[in-house]
């Protein structure tokens, strides 16, 4: 499976949430590399927990972002950061029924990736576009 990469345009104008960003990517390569080398179930565990960690540090700095720059549609973007975490935890505990490993990690990695495009390159993007026209003013 070939590896995702960075690129310029995935930017929101904020090089601390650019580098949480790219976070995600190495984690979605990670993921492939364990998928493609059979990694331990251990490896797994604790890339759930560093989703876990990432979601809850990421999105608080996120949402207060969206706050103090009045983002009208924050409510609607708090409700897909639930839902990455509720679609992690749910992974997870499949992961922990011992449900087939190399299932769960693909059902991971097919979230990962849409997670990319449908919330960071669409809707992070949009908030980037909003705070950017509005300091422009
Ligand atoms: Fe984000
Ligand atoms: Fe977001």
């Amino acid at each position: 499976m070939s590896y995702l990469k960075w690129d310029p345009s995935y930017s929101v104008n904020d090089p601390f949430i650019d580098s949480q960003h790219k976070n995600i990517i190495k984690a979605i390569n990670a993921l492939i590399d364990a998928i493609d080398d059979r990694k331990t179930r251990l490896f797994c565990t604790k890339l759930h927990k560093a989703l876990e960690s990432y979601a809850e540090r990421h999105f608080f700095h996120e949402e207060k972002i969206l706050l103090e720059n009045h983002f009208p549609d924050l409510a609607k973007h708090q409700k897909e950061h639930d839902s990455f975490t509720k679609r992690i935890d749910e992974l997870s505990a499949k992961f922990d029924r011992d449900e087939p490993e190399i299932e769960v990690q693909l059902q991971m990695l097919d979230f990962l990736k849409e997670w990319l495009y449908k919330h960071i390159l669409t809707s992070d993007r949009a908030y980037a576009d909003f705070i950017q026209k509005k300091t422009r003013k």
